[in-house]
Protein backbone atom coordinates (compact mmCIF):
# COMPACT_ATOMS: atom_id res chain seq x y z
CA UNK A 1 0.00 0.00 0.00
CA UNK A 2 2.69 2.79 1.04
CA UNK A 3 4.62 1.17 -2.07
CA UNK A 4 4.02 4.78 -4.11
CA UNK A 5 5.87 6.25 -1.18
CA UNK A 6 8.95 4.63 -1.58
CA UNK A 7 8.59 5.05 -5.24
CA UNK A 8 8.42 8.98 -5.05
CA UNK A 9 11.18 8.92 -2.90
CA UNK A 10 13.55 6.86 -5.16
CA UNK A 11 11.94 8.80 -7.90
CA UNK A 12 13.49 12.60 -6.24
CA UNK A 13 16.62 10.55 -5.05
CA UNK A 14 17.46 9.33 -8.79
CA UNK A 15 16.16 12.61 -10.56
CA UNK A 16 20.02 13.56 -10.97
CA UNK A 17 19.86 10.66 -14.25
CA UNK A 18 17.18 12.02 -16.07
CA UNK A 19 18.90 15.16 -15.46
CA UNK A 20 22.24 14.26 -16.82
CA UNK A 21 21.03 12.32 -19.86
CA UNK A 22 19.42 15.73 -21.44
CA UNK A 23 22.29 17.76 -20.55
CA UNK A 24 24.88 15.32 -21.91
CA UNK A 25 22.69 15.07 -25.30
CA UNK A 26 22.49 18.76 -25.61
CA UNK A 27 26.31 18.81 -24.72
CA UNK A 28 26.82 16.21 -27.70
CA UNK A 29 24.37 18.12 -29.68
CA UNK A 30 22.57 15.30 -30.62
CA UNK A 31 19.27 17.51 -31.02
CA UNK A 32 20.65 19.60 -33.68
CA UNK A 33 22.25 16.30 -35.51
CA UNK A 34 18.77 14.98 -35.87
CA UNK A 35 16.76 18.05 -36.42
CA UNK A 36 18.21 17.83 -40.10
CA UNK A 37 16.61 14.29 -40.36
CA UNK A 38 16.00 11.11 -38.70
CA UNK A 39 18.84 8.60 -37.96
CA UNK A 40 19.56 4.82 -37.03
CA UNK A 41 21.98 3.98 -33.79
CA UNK A 42 24.57 3.11 -35.38
CA UNK A 43 24.51 6.11 -37.85
CA UNK A 44 23.50 8.93 -34.88
CA UNK A 45 26.23 6.94 -32.66
CA UNK A 46 28.91 7.80 -35.09
CA UNK A 47 27.63 11.48 -35.66
CA UNK A 48 27.97 11.68 -31.94
CA UNK A 49 31.36 10.19 -31.68
CA UNK A 50 29.66 7.88 -28.71
CA UNK A 51 30.37 3.89 -28.06
CA UNK A 52 27.94 1.44 -29.59
CA UNK A 53 27.83 0.08 -26.13
CA UNK A 54 26.34 3.13 -24.86
CA UNK A 55 24.21 4.45 -27.77
CA UNK A 56 20.73 2.08 -27.97
CA UNK A 57 20.41 3.19 -24.01
CA UNK A 58 21.24 6.47 -24.33
CA UNK A 59 19.19 6.66 -27.58
CA UNK A 60 15.98 4.79 -25.71
CA UNK A 61 16.46 7.12 -22.70
CA UNK A 62 16.00 10.12 -24.43
CA UNK A 63 12.55 7.97 -25.88
CA UNK A 64 11.44 7.31 -22.64
CA UNK A 65 11.75 10.25 -21.44
CA UNK A 66 10.03 11.84 -24.42
CA UNK A 67 12.89 13.90 -25.68
CA UNK A 68 12.93 11.62 -28.80
CA UNK A 69 10.12 9.52 -30.58
CA UNK A 70 11.46 6.18 -32.36
CA UNK A 71 9.79 5.87 -36.14
CA UNK A 72 8.46 2.13 -36.94
CA UNK A 73 11.74 1.45 -38.63
CA UNK A 74 13.84 2.34 -35.75
CA UNK A 75 15.45 5.32 -36.65
CA UNK A 76 15.41 8.02 -34.16
CA UNK A 77 13.90 11.51 -34.72
CA UNK A 78 13.20 14.26 -32.27
CA UNK A 79 10.29 15.04 -30.44
CA UNK A 80 8.50 18.43 -30.94
CA UNK A 81 10.33 20.08 -27.94
CA UNK A 82 13.62 19.12 -28.51
CA UNK A 83 13.11 19.93 -32.32
CA UNK A 84 11.70 23.30 -31.69
CA UNK A 85 13.81 24.05 -28.80
CA UNK A 86 17.13 22.27 -28.85
CA UNK A 87 17.90 22.86 -32.16
CA UNK A 88 20.82 25.03 -32.38
CA UNK A 89 19.97 26.42 -36.24
CA UNK A 90 16.81 27.55 -34.82
CA UNK A 91 16.23 30.99 -33.51
CA UNK A 92 13.84 29.55 -30.64
CA UNK A 93 17.25 27.38 -29.50
CA UNK A 94 17.39 27.39 -25.38
CA UNK A 95 20.65 25.12 -25.48
CA UNK A 96 22.39 27.82 -23.66
CA UNK A 97 20.67 27.57 -20.77
CA UNK A 98 21.24 23.70 -20.38
CA UNK A 99 24.67 24.18 -21.17
CA UNK A 100 24.93 26.61 -17.93
CA UNK A 101 23.28 23.71 -15.98
CA UNK A 102 25.92 20.89 -17.16
CA UNK A 103 29.20 23.11 -17.09
CA UNK A 104 28.96 25.01 -13.88
CA UNK A 105 25.65 24.48 -11.82
CA UNK A 106 26.00 20.39 -11.98
CA UNK A 107 28.93 19.86 -10.24
CA UNK A 108 27.93 22.78 -7.85
CA UNK A 109 25.07 21.33 -7.01
CA UNK A 110 27.35 18.53 -5.94
CA UNK A 111 28.75 20.03 -3.17
CA UNK A 112 25.08 21.35 -1.98
CA UNK A 113 25.90 19.68 1.14
CA UNK A 114 28.97 21.85 2.25
CA UNK A 115 27.06 24.89 1.61
CA UNK A 116 24.38 24.38 3.73
CA UNK A 117 25.97 23.51 6.28
CA UNK A 118 28.95 26.75 5.79
CA UNK A 119 26.33 28.97 4.19
CA UNK A 120 28.96 30.00 1.86
CA UNK A 121 28.87 29.38 -1.99
CA UNK A 122 31.45 27.38 -3.90
CA UNK A 123 32.37 29.75 -6.70
CA UNK A 124 32.64 32.62 -4.57
CA UNK A 125 36.42 33.48 -5.32
CA UNK A 126 38.62 35.20 -1.84
CA UNK A 127 35.43 37.41 -1.63
CA UNK A 128 34.98 38.34 -4.34
CA UNK A 129 31.43 38.97 -6.47
CA UNK A 130 30.89 35.81 -8.89
CA UNK A 131 29.92 37.96 -11.76
CA UNK A 132 33.21 39.85 -11.05
CA UNK A 133 35.13 36.27 -11.86
CA UNK A 134 32.52 35.80 -14.94
CA UNK A 135 33.39 38.60 -16.82
CA UNK A 136 37.00 38.55 -16.50
CA UNK A 137 37.25 35.27 -18.47
CA UNK A 138 35.84 36.02 -22.28
CA UNK A 139 34.63 33.03 -23.08
CA UNK A 140 32.57 32.21 -19.64
CA UNK A 141 31.33 35.75 -20.13
CA UNK A 142 29.83 34.99 -23.29
CA UNK A 143 28.45 31.59 -22.55
CA UNK A 144 26.87 33.49 -19.36
CA UNK A 145 24.89 36.06 -21.79
CA UNK A 146 23.79 33.58 -24.14
CA UNK A 147 22.57 31.11 -21.06
CA UNK A 148 21.19 34.36 -19.43
CA UNK A 149 19.16 35.45 -23.01
CA UNK A 150 17.73 31.45 -23.11
CA UNK A 151 16.41 31.76 -19.52
CA UNK A 152 15.09 35.17 -20.01
CA UNK A 153 13.34 34.71 -23.41
CA UNK A 154 9.95 32.94 -22.70
CA UNK A 155 9.46 35.76 -19.69
CA UNK A 156 10.94 38.19 -21.76
CA UNK A 157 8.44 37.71 -24.62
CA UNK A 158 5.55 36.99 -21.80
CA UNK A 159 6.07 40.41 -20.47
CA UNK A 160 6.60 42.23 -23.97
CA UNK A 161 3.03 40.66 -24.88
CA UNK A 162 1.12 41.37 -21.24
CA UNK A 163 2.03 44.69 -19.62
CA UNK A 164 0.28 47.87 -20.91
CA UNK A 165 3.14 49.23 -22.88
CA UNK A 166 1.49 51.50 -25.41
CA UNK A 167 0.55 53.49 -22.00
CA UNK A 168 4.80 54.23 -21.60
CA UNK A 169 7.65 55.90 -23.72
CA UNK A 170 10.55 54.46 -22.13
CA UNK A 171 12.25 51.47 -19.98
CA UNK A 172 15.39 50.83 -18.37
CA UNK A 173 15.97 47.25 -18.19
CA UNK A 174 18.79 47.47 -14.46
CA UNK A 175 21.19 43.98 -14.78
CA UNK A 176 20.24 43.31 -18.51
CA UNK A 177 22.86 41.16 -19.63
CA UNK A 178 22.55 41.43 -23.52
CA UNK A 179 18.88 43.10 -23.72
CA UNK A 180 16.68 40.06 -24.08
CA UNK A 181 13.72 42.11 -22.61
CA UNK A 182 14.19 45.36 -24.18
CA UNK A 183 14.91 43.51 -27.22
CA UNK A 184 11.88 41.46 -27.27
CA UNK A 185 9.69 44.47 -25.61
CA UNK A 186 11.26 47.16 -28.32
CA UNK A 187 10.71 44.43 -31.04
CA UNK A 188 6.90 43.76 -30.18
CA UNK A 189 6.09 47.80 -29.54
CA UNK A 190 7.63 50.36 -32.36
CA UNK A 191 7.34 53.27 -30.03
CA UNK A 192 9.31 52.39 -27.14
CA UNK A 193 12.75 53.34 -26.42
CA UNK A 194 14.98 51.42 -23.70
CA UNK A 195 17.91 51.58 -21.77
CA UNK A 196 19.92 48.18 -21.06
CA UNK A 197 21.77 48.99 -17.32
CA UNK A 198 24.82 46.83 -16.69
CA UNK A 199 28.25 46.53 -15.65
CA UNK A 200 30.45 48.14 -18.40
CA UNK A 201 31.42 44.64 -19.45
CA UNK A 202 28.68 43.68 -20.76
CA UNK A 203 28.81 46.78 -23.64
CA UNK A 204 29.41 45.01 -26.50
CA UNK A 205 27.18 42.13 -25.87
CA UNK A 206 24.20 44.32 -25.54
CA UNK A 207 25.55 46.41 -28.21
CA UNK A 208 26.23 43.49 -30.88
CA UNK A 209 22.74 41.65 -29.76
CA UNK A 210 20.69 45.27 -30.08
CA UNK A 211 22.14 45.46 -33.92
CA UNK A 212 21.63 41.55 -34.55
CA UNK A 213 17.78 42.37 -33.94
CA UNK A 214 17.87 45.72 -36.16
CA UNK A 215 17.35 48.02 -32.84
CA UNK A 216 20.39 49.99 -32.61
CA UNK A 217 18.31 52.93 -32.87
CA UNK A 218 16.19 52.92 -30.27
CA UNK A 219 18.09 50.61 -27.98
CA UNK A 220 21.05 52.14 -25.39
CA UNK A 221 23.37 50.21 -23.42
CA UNK A 222 24.14 52.26 -20.25
CA UNK A 223 27.40 51.21 -18.46
CA UNK A 224 27.61 51.27 -14.44
CA UNK A 225 27.30 49.83 -11.26
CA UNK A 226 24.06 49.88 -8.79
CA UNK A 227 25.73 49.72 -5.88
CA UNK A 228 27.53 52.93 -6.87
CA UNK A 229 25.71 55.14 -9.54
CA UNK A 230 21.91 56.20 -9.69
CA UNK A 231 19.60 54.24 -12.12
CA UNK A 232 18.55 55.86 -15.26
CA UNK A 233 15.39 57.63 -15.56
CA UNK A 234 12.70 55.78 -17.37
CA UNK A 235 8.93 55.53 -17.60
CA UNK A 236 9.12 51.89 -16.61
CA UNK A 237 12.33 50.38 -14.54
CA UNK A 238 12.42 46.63 -14.75
CA UNK A 239 14.71 44.01 -12.52
CA UNK A 240 14.42 40.45 -14.35
CA UNK A 241 16.25 38.24 -12.15
CA UNK A 242 18.57 40.46 -10.64
CA UNK A 243 17.28 40.74 -7.31
CA UNK A 244 17.45 37.18 -6.01
CA UNK A 245 21.21 37.67 -6.59
CA UNK A 246 21.45 39.99 -3.35
CA UNK A 247 21.18 40.85 0.27
CA UNK A 248 17.83 42.06 1.97
CA UNK A 249 19.64 45.36 2.00
CA UNK A 250 20.84 45.73 -1.81
CA UNK A 251 17.07 44.36 -2.73
CA UNK A 252 15.87 47.49 -0.26
CA UNK A 253 18.16 49.51 -1.79
CA UNK A 254 17.67 48.94 -5.50
CA UNK A 255 14.19 49.19 -5.29
CA UNK A 256 14.37 52.90 -3.28
CA UNK A 257 17.17 53.75 -6.55
CA UNK A 258 14.04 52.72 -9.12
CA UNK A 259 11.79 54.61 -7.09
CA UNK A 260 14.14 57.59 -6.63
CA UNK A 261 14.29 57.33 -10.63
CA UNK A 262 10.87 56.81 -11.73
CA UNK A 263 8.35 59.78 -12.41
CA UNK A 264 5.10 59.90 -10.98
CA UNK A 265 2.73 57.57 -12.23
CA UNK A 266 6.21 55.36 -13.62
CA UNK A 267 5.84 51.67 -12.70
CA UNK A 268 8.37 49.27 -11.99
CA UNK A 269 8.96 45.14 -12.56
CA UNK A 270 10.38 42.93 -10.93
CA UNK A 271 10.43 39.35 -12.01
CA UNK A 272 12.22 36.19 -10.68
CA UNK A 273 11.38 32.36 -10.12
CA UNK A 274 9.45 33.43 -6.75
CA UNK A 275 8.41 31.16 -3.86
CA UNK A 276 5.03 30.47 -3.11
CA UNK A 277 3.72 32.64 0.18
CA UNK A 278 2.92 29.87 1.79
CA UNK A 279 6.54 28.59 1.36
CA UNK A 280 5.56 25.18 0.57
CA UNK A 281 4.63 24.24 -2.71
CA UNK A 282 6.77 25.83 -5.27
CA UNK A 283 9.58 23.74 -5.83
CA UNK A 284 11.37 25.56 -8.39
CA UNK A 285 11.13 28.94 -6.62
CA UNK A 286 12.79 27.19 -3.27
CA UNK A 287 15.33 25.15 -5.12
CA UNK A 288 16.12 28.79 -7.15
CA UNK A 289 16.72 30.55 -3.98
CA UNK A 290 19.17 27.20 -3.12
CA UNK A 291 20.73 27.82 -6.54
CA UNK A 292 21.97 31.56 -5.36
CA UNK A 293 23.38 30.06 -2.17
CA UNK A 294 25.35 28.08 -4.10
CA UNK A 295 25.74 30.71 -6.47
CA UNK A 296 25.95 34.33 -4.70
CA UNK A 297 27.78 35.13 -1.22
CA UNK A 298 24.23 36.26 0.19
CA UNK A 299 21.22 36.24 -2.30
CA UNK A 300 18.16 33.94 -1.58
CA UNK A 301 14.48 33.60 -3.25
CA UNK A 302 11.64 35.67 -2.46
CA UNK A 303 7.82 35.86 -2.31
CA UNK A 304 5.35 37.84 -4.17
CA UNK A 305 4.37 38.92 -0.81
CA UNK A 306 8.27 39.72 0.33
CA UNK A 307 8.93 41.71 -2.96
CA UNK A 308 5.31 43.58 -2.45
CA UNK A 309 6.77 44.41 1.43
CA UNK A 310 9.70 45.86 -0.04
CA UNK A 311 7.94 47.79 -2.57
CA UNK A 312 5.64 49.52 -0.32
CA UNK A 313 8.56 50.40 2.27
CA UNK A 314 10.14 52.21 -0.90
CA UNK A 315 7.13 54.18 -1.61
CA UNK A 316 5.27 52.18 -4.49
CA UNK A 317 1.73 51.53 -4.14
CA UNK A 318 -0.89 49.31 -6.77
CA UNK A 319 1.37 46.15 -6.36
CA UNK A 320 0.01 43.18 -8.52
CA UNK A 321 1.60 39.55 -9.10
CA UNK A 322 0.95 37.87 -12.79
CA UNK A 323 2.91 34.48 -13.76
CA UNK A 324 5.10 34.78 -16.70
CA UNK A 325 6.71 31.61 -18.11
CA UNK A 326 9.46 28.98 -16.82
CA UNK A 327 8.09 29.06 -13.14
CA UNK A 328 9.24 33.17 -13.07
CA UNK A 329 6.71 35.33 -11.99
CA UNK A 330 6.45 39.59 -11.92
CA UNK A 331 5.18 41.53 -9.04
CA UNK A 332 4.57 45.23 -10.89
CA UNK A 333 3.88 48.03 -8.86
CA UNK A 334 3.42 52.00 -9.41
CA UNK A 335 5.18 55.37 -8.12
C1 LIG B 1 21.22 36.92 -13.17
S1 LIG B 1 21.69 38.14 -14.33
C2 LIG B 1 20.10 38.56 -15.03
C3 LIG B 1 20.20 39.06 -16.43
C4 LIG B 1 18.87 39.36 -17.13
N1 LIG B 1 18.14 40.41 -16.47
C5 LIG B 1 18.05 38.09 -17.23
O1 LIG B 1 17.03 37.93 -16.56
O2 LIG B 1 18.47 37.23 -18.02
C6 LIG B 1 22.06 39.54 -13.31
C7 LIG B 1 22.60 40.73 -14.07
O3 LIG B 1 22.91 41.77 -13.12
C8 LIG B 1 24.11 42.40 -13.56
N2 LIG B 1 24.81 43.05 -12.44
C9 LIG B 1 25.48 42.45 -11.44
N3 LIG B 1 26.01 43.37 -10.60
C10 LIG B 1 25.71 44.57 -11.12
C11 LIG B 1 26.00 45.91 -10.72
N4 LIG B 1 26.72 46.15 -9.62
N5 LIG B 1 25.52 46.92 -11.46
C12 LIG B 1 24.80 46.66 -12.60
N6 LIG B 1 24.47 45.42 -13.01
C13 LIG B 1 24.93 44.39 -12.30
C14 LIG B 1 24.93 41.24 -14.10
O4 LIG B 1 25.98 41.70 -14.92
C15 LIG B 1 23.87 40.42 -14.82
O5 LIG B 1 23.73 40.84 -16.16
Amino acid sequence: MTQHLAERLYNIGNAYRQAKVLLSAVELDLFSILAKGPLDTAALAVRLGIHRRAARDFFDALVALGLLNRLCDGRYQNSEATDLYLDKAKPTYLGSSFDQYNSREYDMWGSLTQALQTGRPRTEINGQDHFESIYRDPMRCRSFVNAMTAGNMLSACRIAQRFPWQQYRTLCDVGTAQGCLPVQVALAHPHIEAIGFDLPELGSAFSQYASANGLSGRLTFRAGDFFKDHLPGADVIVFGRVLHNWDLATKRMLLAKAHQALPEGGSVIVYDMLIDDERSSSTNGLLSSLNMLLWTSAGFGYTAADCAGWMREAGFDGMRVEQLAGGNSMVVAKK
